[in-house]
């Protein structure tokens, strides 16, 4: 999420510094944007010269520090809050502006979790895109109690103005309005297949086919990574307690063999063939 996140906004015209964990992250990162912007470029939907310029606005760094001049810090980590806080407590030492706004990508988190581990939580908010980035339009503005009025205009101009997204405003509930919404649709499908009821190819074609979905819950969720499927379940088990959002034994024995889905080659698909 956050090689597209930094892609959408190079080719917006926005000088970026990626900060990745690792130095054979920041390879890998590197790599995942050069070869989106090229796929783009051979497919005619950008001009050579522009993918060009898109990858001179890019700085990749292993090092948090290198955001210390920056006016907006999209953090797009894993999804598991002790983390992110952490994340969180760290830019706000570093990042050096007092305008400077700490969004977070997070699917489900609550925002003012984040933005209480600062010291400027009406600068912190949620800027939640859609995987993947350059293709899917959405941008969820998500606002905590503490979120100031000029940090949500600015947010909303970056993902409305400068990327070209189509914004909806969210209050800050775990899973937000989209996640609220396909989380439990994606379990109730795992639960199907966990019973016998149908086969993963069964219960995909039939949303497909069936409501014209782009693609089926199983298949989503590989593309999600059933991971970040499991722990945004987490997040709106925890805050609701209601049974549609508790995930299935299936999911968490996945997520414990490894089988994250399109990232590590195998989920409820096998993707290696
Ligand atoms: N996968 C989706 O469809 C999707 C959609 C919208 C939002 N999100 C959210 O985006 C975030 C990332 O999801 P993802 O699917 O890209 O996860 P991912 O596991 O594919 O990627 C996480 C990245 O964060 C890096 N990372 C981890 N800890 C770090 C740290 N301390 N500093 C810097 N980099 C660190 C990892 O190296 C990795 O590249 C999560 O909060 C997730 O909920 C995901």
């Amino acid at each position: 999420m956050g090689s597209g996140i930094a892609e959408v906004s190079a080719r917006a015209g926005l000088d970026v510094v990626v900060v990745e964990a690792n130095p054979a992250a920041v390879e890998a990162a590197q790599q995942r944007i050069t070869k989106s912007l090229d796929r783009a470029s051979a497919s005619g939907k950008l001009p050579a010269d522009e993918c060009q310029q898109a990858l001179d606005r890019l700085v990749f760094s292993a090092d948090l520090d290198d955001l210390a001049d920056r006016d907006l810090v999209i953090e797009a980590i894993v999804e598991d809050e002790k983390a992110k806080t952490e994340l969180f407590a760290a830019l706000d030492q570093i990042v050096e502006s007092s305008d400077a706004i700490l969004a977070s990508n997070t699917s489900s988190i609550p925002i003012m979790k984040l933005a209480m581990a600062t010291r400027r939580p009406e600068q912190v908010i949620g800027i939640h895109f859609f995987n993947p980035v350059p293709v899917l339009q959405l941008v969820e503005v998500v606002t905590s109690l503490h979120t100031s009025p000029t940090t949500i205009d600015r947010a909303t101009e970056y993902a409305q103005t400068d990327l070209d997204k189509r914004v909806i405003m969210s209050k800050d509930r775990a899973g937000f309005i989209v996640n609220a919404l396909l989380i439990p649709y994606i379990l109730s499908a795992i639960r199907m297949f966990e019973s016998g009821f149908a086969s993963k190819e069964d219960i995909d074609q039939g949303m497909v086919t069936g409501c014209a979905h782009p693609m089926g819950p199983l298949a989503l969720a590989d593309l999600i990574g059933l991971d970040t499927t499991q722990a945004v379940a987490d997040s709106l088990y925890e805050e609701f307690r209601e049974q549609l959002y508790a995930p299935p034994p299936l999911l968490a024995r996945m997520v414990e063999a490894g089988l994250l889905g399109r990232k590590t080659g195998r989920g409820f698909y096998d993707y290696n063939k």
